[in-house]
This record gives C-alpha cells, sequence and structure tokens, in this order.
C-alpha cells in the first residue's frame, strides 16, 4: 500500500494510523510527508487530527498516474517516467526490445527531439502529455496501421467524457477541436517476415501547455478550449481507459467493430478535400473511411479513390497547416 493511498480529501488520518498500515515507524511516515509535499502535493497537518490530502499537484510520475489508472479501471501497466528526453518513441523502441511485460507507458514531461508522421518536428513543451505506447498485438502487420484509428477515437471519447467537447478526427491521425489539431496519434512498428516484435503507438496531446504563436491559427489546447487548467493525470488515465477498451474491440473484431463511431467523428465525410499521398494530390468530395481504413474520396468525373495514406492539406477549400502541431 502506498500513503497516497491512505491520505483523504475530507477528513484527517492520524499518524499513528497511516503508520500501523504502512507497518513503518511514525518518523517514517513524516518523512514520507515531507517527501509529497516538496513534490507539491498540499498536505494539511493538524495536531491531534493528523494529516490531509488538500490538492494533488499537476504532474504524471507512475505515483500520481497509478492512482487515477486504479480509479478508471486500467491496472496491467508497465510506467516509465522522463522528466526530460529526446522522445518517447525512441525509449519506447528501447525498451520494447528488452524483455518487458506489454503494455508499457512511456511519458515525458518534455521532449526535447520529438517527431510526427513523415517525421515532422512536434513541440513538446512542459503542460502537455506526450508518451507512447509499447504493445505487442497478434494481428496482421497490415491492420497495424489502423491503430491509430484506435488511439485518435480514444483521444476523442476522453475528451467527450472528461469536459464534453465533440473533437473530431482528421483521417488519418489529428484530433481536431473547432478545426484546430489538438493531438496527434504516431504508430510504429518493428516486424520480420511473419513476426511482430512490437508496435509504438505515440500520442501527442496539448494540455496545459502554451501554444507557439505562429502555430495558433492551427493549433489549440485543451486548456485554450476548455478554460480551465486540466490534471494531466486524471485526463490520461481516461484516454487510457479508453484506448484499452477500443483496442480489445479491435484485436477481436478488427477496424469494423468502431468503424461506424469513427466516420462519424470524422471532419472530412461529405467535405471538398484535397488529399496529398506524395504520388500527387486527389480532389474531391470526402465519402467514408473504409473498412480497411482508406479515405474514399469522389472524384469530379464520379470515379472513386480508394487512398491508402497521405495528408489532407484542404477541406472545403480552406488550407490545413500541418506540421509542428
Ligand atoms: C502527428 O500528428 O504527426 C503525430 C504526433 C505524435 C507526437 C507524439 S508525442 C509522444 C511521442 N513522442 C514523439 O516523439 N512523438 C510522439
Amino acid at each position: 500500500m502506498h500513503i497516497l493511498e491512505i491520505l483523504n480529501t475530507d477528513s484527517f488520518i492520524s499518524g499513528e494510523e497511516i503508520a500501523k498500515l504502512l507497518k513503518i515507524s511514525r518518523a517514517a511516515v513524516h518523512k514520507q510527508i515531507t517527501r509529497l509535499r516538496g513534490a507539491g502535493y498540499n498536505i494539511e497537518g493538524a495536531q491531534n487530527l493528523g494529516y490531509k490530502l488538500v490538492s494533488r499537484p499537476d504532474i504524471i510520475t507512475p505515483e500520481e498516474l497509478k492512482h487515477y489508472l486504479k480509479k478508471n479501471g486500467v491496472t496491467e501497466h508497465s510506467i516509465f517516467y522522463f522528466n526530460e528526453t529526446v522522445s518517447t518513441q525512441d525509449e519506447a523502441k528501447n525498451i520494447a526490445e528488452k524483455d518487458i511485460k506489454f503494455p508499457a507507458l512511456v511519458i515525458a514531461e518534455r521532449q526535447t527531439g520529438s517527431y510526427g508522421r513523415l517525421r515532422r518536428q512536434w513541440i513538446s513543451d512542459e503542460g502537455g502529455l506526450w508518451f507512447s505506447l509499447a504493445l505487442k498485438p497478434e494481428i496482421e502487420p497490415d491492420r497495424i496501421p489502423q491503430i491509430t484509428f484506435v488511439a485518435s477515437l480514444a483521444v476523442c471519447r476522453a475528451v467527450e467524457i472528461a469536459f464534453g467537447l465533440s473533437p473530431q478526427i482528421k483521417w488519418p491521425n489529428d484530433v481536431m477541436l473547432n478545426g484546430k489539431k489538438f493531438a496527434g496519434v504516431l504508430t510504429e512498428i518493428s516486424a520480420e517476415v511473419g513476426k511482430l516484435n512490437w508496435v509504438i503507438v505515440g500520442i501527442g496531446i496539448n494540455v496545459n501547455n502554451p501554444i507557439p504563436d505562429s502555430l495558433k491559427g492551427s493549433a489549440v489546447s485543451l486548456l485554450e478550449a476548455t478554460e480551465e487548467k486540466i490534471n494531466r493525470a486524471e485526463f490520461l488515465s481516461i484516454v487510457l481507459s479508453e484506448f484499452y477498451g477500443l483496442y480489445a474491440l479491435f484485436l477481436e473484431k478488427g477496424f469494423s467493430g468502431f468503424q461506424k463511431e469513427y466516420n462519424q467523428q470524422s471532419m472530412l465525410i461529405g467535405s471538398r478535400v484535397s488529399v496529398d499521398t506524395g504520388d500527387g494530390v486527389v480532389e474531391g468530395v470526402a465519402q467514408k473511411i473504409d473498412a480497411n481504413g482508406y479515405l474514399w474520396v469522389k472524384a469530379p468525373d464520379n470515379k472513386i479513390e480508394k487512398i491508402i495514406a497521405g495528408d489532407v492539406i484542404k477541406v472545403n477549400s480552406k488550407l490545413i497547416q500541418t506540421s509542428k502541431i
């Protein structure tokens, strides 16, 4: 048992009782309280009454995260926490190569060399949620890219649950609020013939972090959208709970298990779009995302183009900026 599971926000608990529950001395209790206060926990101490937890800090240490994960039913998880790292993707890849228990969560307060799709720079200042999940699903490698859909939809659902907002997905990996991007997903894999080693799903969410002026036209944070400072550990545990629920469905039924919901959340369907496929730009009206995850676009000659991957650069004649969140 951990002292944070004992401290209560509604009532005081005596040092003696804490010591008994943790099977440690009163002096050791005092030491732990001092450590927690140092980490930003506001703990009130009153003579004859004991200790009361007044507020928790906005940190995402495993200790803090485990509290909320348990509350949201996510228990089986290894957690690797970094105050600062180059990229949680790289850390997760290293970790996945070792003999670890999947799934694993790698999270950092700040990243100095983080990247998104097509190796675009991704800005990860303090206050956001920057994390990577190391997974080992037993599925055909060609279905792996659809895990990006699992993650984008999980972020959408979590924002709806936590803040009552209605985000939209810009296929394949962007999550938007009122036409501005607040989250992105990057899925990377390592496989050999007939053998999948690991999948790393990287998720970046603008939460309490500032958005640089140069990106204000295309990016937004949840802080700006909700006008309130967000408890990131609590919000992350909702994202993960939604992710694992959808992931289980995906492993069982494939993308068809939530294809309808994904299409309903898509900002493209019915809109005039321009998609850069790498081989050229496809223009037309977006019809749907099919069971394989392809985007169907009806060209002016009524021909349907099925796009496997690409960058949506325009929606209803509006240019979409795609870099750095
Ligand atoms: C995109 O929109 O292109 C995807 C962005 C993914 C960013 C996340 S932040 C956590 C993880 N670490 C990285 O370096 N990238 C991903």
